[in-house]
């Protein structure tokens, strides 16, 4: 089993693949969860995770509460996609577990440090801050983890939040700047794999079929969190960008892509978050991120089907 920990800040795409990495206990031990302001600020994230924890049947799960604002910029959320608490769409209950005394950089520090070299990975579904301040006390893990898996980025696609920058790297470019240049070994499904998944009916209608709670739940999150890219863009559903990280240790062979450079852009105004992402190799700088182009849509939506019907 891989061992996974998963930093995220839900967001109904981010709870789709905390459920779709429960569903996965053959292959994935969730080893915790680490919250980080994002979709929502800190406080909403950190409830977030644990109602999805709970939903999931996971109460005794990890949960640590890391970063409440980026490295040196003032936060930006989405509630105009998310909602105002970040997870619209369903009624639940408050979550009763609570959160580890812990803060999330020391977690995934001691965590890596702590378990044999290569066999721990990094699933970041939101803004790079947490993996940043790990870095930055304790440089060591870079060379440690088996694999940082984020959701984040665009490069043909361009952006979502700027014409040029990915929400994820957006709120947070100098921590996604200290990650790639870290030399973690990082795969990137960037919004060029999650635009090719959208929340068609018809897919979701596998999902609702299940007649679970935990299913039933999804696809009320994902018909209020699909509405955004439908009223905006007249689109058929809406892109389920995070359970792609989850996907990927799935089944790797549904993805495909590049071995490639990427820089973060920290300082123009314009264009700052923009993943600088060479493509066509023509900068003679080191490949230091698998970057994903393709995916098999209907591949995807049949595994986050069959899984969630475990749960
Ligand atoms: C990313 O931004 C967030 O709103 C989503 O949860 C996803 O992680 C997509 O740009
Ligand atoms: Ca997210």
């Amino acid at each position: 089993r891989r061992k996974i920990i998963i930093d995220t800040d839900p967001g109904q795409d981010d709870a789709a693949a905390i459920m779709l990495a429960f569903a996965s206990l053959d292959e994935l031990e969730v080893l915790g969860l680490s919250a980080v302001a994002g979709n929502v600020p800190l406080e909403l994230t950190s409830r977030n995770v644990r109602i999805v924890c709970e939903l999931c049947g996971r109460g005794d799960a990890l949960v640590y509460e890391g970063a409440r604002q980026p490295l040196s910029r003032q936060l930006v959320t989405a509630e105009h996609v998310h909602g105002r608490t970040g997870l619209d769409g369903a009624e639940l209950p408050e979550p009763t577990m609570t959160v580890q005394p812990k803060h999330a950089a020391d977690f995934i520090v001691e965590t890596i440090m702590r378990e044999p070299t290569g066999t721990v990975t990094l699933c970041t579904l939101g803004a790079l801050t947490n993996v940043a301040l790990a870095l930055q006390k304790e440089p060591a893990i870079a060379g440690r983890v088996q694999e940082l898996v984020m959701m984040g980025g665009g490069f043909f696609e361009g952006g979502n939040i700027t014409p040029a920058a990915e929400f994820n790297i957006y709120v947070d470019p100098d921590a996604a700047a200290t990650v790639f240049a870290s030399g973690m070994p990082i795969v990137m499904m960037p919004l060029d794999v999650t635009h090719q998944l959208l929340t068609r009916k018809d897919r979701v209608a596998k999902i609702a079929a299940l007649g679970t709670r935990p299913a039933q739940v999804l696809v009320d999150w994902l018909a209020f969190f699909e509405r955004f890219d439908e009223e905006k863009y007249g689109s058929d559903g809406g892109p389920l960008h995070d359970p792609t990280v989850i996907a990927y240790l799935l089944k790797p062979e549904l993805f495909s892509g590049r071995h490639c450079n990427v820089e973060i852009e920290t300082q123009s105004e314009l264009t700052v978050g923009m993943t600088v992402v060479d493509w066509w190799r023509v900068s003679g700088r080191q490949p230091n991120a698998m970057v994903m182009r393709h995916v098999d849509a209907d591949g995807f939506f049949d595994l986050l089907a069959e899984r969630v019907g475990r749960l």
